[in-house]
């Protein structure tokens, strides 16, 4: 299972990379823009920052929203590192698109995507990887953990390659639940990432342990 970093903050990927399980990065509009990065030249220099910190894919989202532009968009966006995965909206153009890179060579991933049929397309259309939105469906009543098991169960069915990304992770229990379904790829917040560590049990011991070796050791 890979872990990805959602963020586009130079500090918490490099934290993550420092840590040892970083396998790739993924970013949006909404993550850039919190990060205060703006303008074609900035964004691009950006995306290159981060392609430098971590040895793994990183997704660059378009923000064209026609077929024409997506492309356009896209060639530019994979032309800045052999890592750079282009992220592609799950619409009728964005399938398009990620069909007319799958066999152009350059590596996709269809984000929000919220139902198995959407993941189907995705995949039907050469997706190297797929984003559902877990989170964003839990905040509506609805189960977005199941989505993962029903996407996993239907690729492995079909033997699609693409990979599902488990995304819009709110927690260190989401990345566990993931886990569990079967997920390819999580990504997540630093801080969801970081909570998998935290066991009171772990501490508890680490401090027994340590007394117990100063009682003859000082
Ligand atoms: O990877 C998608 C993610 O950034 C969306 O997360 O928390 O905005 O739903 P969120």
């Amino acid at each position: 299972m890979k872990f990805f970093i959602d963020t586009a903050n130079l500090e918490q990927i490099q934290e993550a990379q420092d840590l040892g399980v970083l396998d790739g990065v993924t970013t949006n509009p909404s993550l850039m823009a919190k990060e205060g990065i703006a303008g074609d030249e900035n964004i691009k220099n950006h995306y290159k920052a981060i392609c430098e910190i971590v040895d793994g894919d990183v997704s660059a989202e378009v923000i064209a929203i026609d077929f024409e532009g997506m492309i356009a968009e896209g060639k530019v966006l994979a032309d800045l590192h052999p890592n750079i995965v282009v992220k592609v909206p799950m619409t009728k153009d964005g399938i398009k698109a990620i069909k007319y890179f799958s066999e152009n060579g350059i590596r996709t991933n269809c984000t929000l995507v919220f139902s198995p049929g959407q993941a189907l397309l995705a995949a039907k259309a050469g997706a190297d990887y797929v984003s559902p939105f877990i989170g964003r469906l839990d905040d509506i009543s609805s189960d977005g953990v199941q989505l993962i098991y029903k996407i996993v169960d239907m690729y492995n069915y079909y033997g699609f390659e693409t990979q599902v990304l488990a995304a819009s992770i709110r927690s260190s229990q989401h990345i566990m639940q993931c886990a569990e379904a079967g997920a390819d790829v999580i990504t997540a917040p630093l801080s969801a990432i970081l909570g998998l560590l935290k066991h009171p049990l772990t501490d508890i011991g680490l401090e027994i342990f340590l007394k117990d070796y100063k009682k003859l050791n000082s």
